[in-house]
């Protein structure tokens, strides 16, 4: 090639990889994260209703006011914590936008950034092309839990960025308050920005409370939390998220997001922010799809998976090391052709492609759909 790659080790992502699989093998496709059911009716009118009202020019750069209220108000219902939306809340074209800004404003060439892996795919790259170097801990299968000493042995003079992401996308596990305790230790007094990752912060499952970084004071205080309307109200396609941070942070923020986007759709915006008004549009998520999860479960019970039912996110990990010793991206393939199923290999998002025979499946799908990968597992 003429030009020298950027990021010459990016390939396509294997979300596109299954879910092309999927499509070409008319597979159900349970790989991807995105719901296969409709969003209320009730939000797609309201935004339909932002259109046919004028709300279709630029919002204001950091997002329209009534939405920054209205997270601004659910920060406080739910964790009792307290965003200034004027200063310290900004909408954005999804949540990959705002880690993609936060990065971007914060990490310069040589800084160190530590992630932990399985780690979800758009950290690495957006590190890397702004010169900055991951440092990666891998997590063990099956717990994936962190071990804070390690994690205190990799902080070096370059540590600029710890990105954590509760409840954890792919291995559906979650952090508890001690988990978030020790973070908050370890980096207490130092420059350290933490990018708390909570897309999934409505969907925690068996009584479990969401450990959001802006419940520890000090955490908070050198703290981005990045979320996704997308995850929350079953609208992937619509792209629309948010970040909060302290003042000074999102004033560092802004100045990357307002040449990379500007502002964000402007009709959706409107439409959830009428749609927030009402709490319980976000708070009966974790009972929703906890029914999902148990019911794609109570279907494979016997089958020759094994599996730590989910904690939190729509996704579920199997262990299929019972059947086969294939490296899981092959074993991903052939499940797809073959029987008719798709989902995501771990190993895409570990150190080294480190393949502890697990799979990834999403739950966010109707009760049908769930019915037949049932069916399918349970012959395998
Ligand atoms: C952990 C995690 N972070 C961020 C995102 C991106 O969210 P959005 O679609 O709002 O950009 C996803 C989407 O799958 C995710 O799973």
């Amino acid at each position: 090639m003429k030009h020298l790659s950027k990021l010459p080790n990016i390939e396509t992502t294997i979300f596109t990889v299954m879910s092309g699989l999927a499509n070409k093998h008319e597979a159900i496709n349970l790989s991807q994260g995105f719901p296969n059911f409709k969003s209320d009716q009730k939000l797609i009118d309201l935004v339909s209703k932002a259109m046919n009202s004028g709300y279709n020019q630029y919002a204001l750069m950091p997002g329209n006011m009534e939405l920054r209220e209205a997270i601004a108000k659910k920060f406080d219902l739910l964790y009792g914590s307290s965003y200034h939306p004027e200063s310290e809340i900004t909408i954005t074209a999804g949540a990959t936008q705002a880690i993609y800004d936060v990065i971007t404003a914060f990490v310069r060439a040589d800084d160190e950034v530590i992630i932990f892996k399985p780690a979800y795919d758009c950290y690495e790259p957006s590190i890397q092309i702004n010169g900055g170097k991951p440092v990666s801990i891998q997590l063990k299968a099956p717990n994936y839990q962190v071990d804070w000493e390690e994690m205190k042995q990799k902080i070096s003079s370059k540590t600029k960025m710890i990105i954590i992401n509760t409840p954890h996308n792919p291995s559906g596990t979650i952090f508890s308050e001690a988990d978030m305790l020790k973070l908050q230790e370890i980096t207490k007094n130092t420059n350290i920005i933490v990018l708390s990752d909570e897309v999934y912060e409505h969907i925690v499952f068996d009584g479990e409370k969401h450990q959001s970084a802006c419940l520890f004071p000090d955490l908070k205080s050198r703290s981005f939390i990045t979320a996704s309307f997308g995850k929350t109200f079953h609208n992937t396609g619509w792209k629309t998220g948010y970040c909060c941070a302290p003042k000074e942070l999102m004033e560092e923020f802004r100045k990357i997001h307002q040449f990379n986007v500007f502002s964000v759709n402007h009709p959706v915006q409107k439409g959830l922010a009428d749609y927030m008004q009402d709490p319980n549009t976000y708070l009966g998520l974790s009972e929703f799809f906890q029914e999902k999860r148990d019911l794609f479960l109570s279907l494979i019970i016997d089958s020759r998976f094994k599996f730590k039912p989910s904690q939190g996110t729509y996704f579920q990990v199997l262990d299929y090391s019972k059947i086969t010793q294939e490296y899981d991206v092959d074993y991903a393939k052939r499940l797809t052709i073959e029987n008719g199923l798709a989902s995501i290999p771990l190993s895409v998002f570990n150190d080294n492609q480190l393949d502890n025979k697990v799979l990834r499946f999403c739950f966010a799908k109707t009760d049908d759909t769930l019915k037949k990968a049932g069916d399918i597992l349970n012959e395998i």
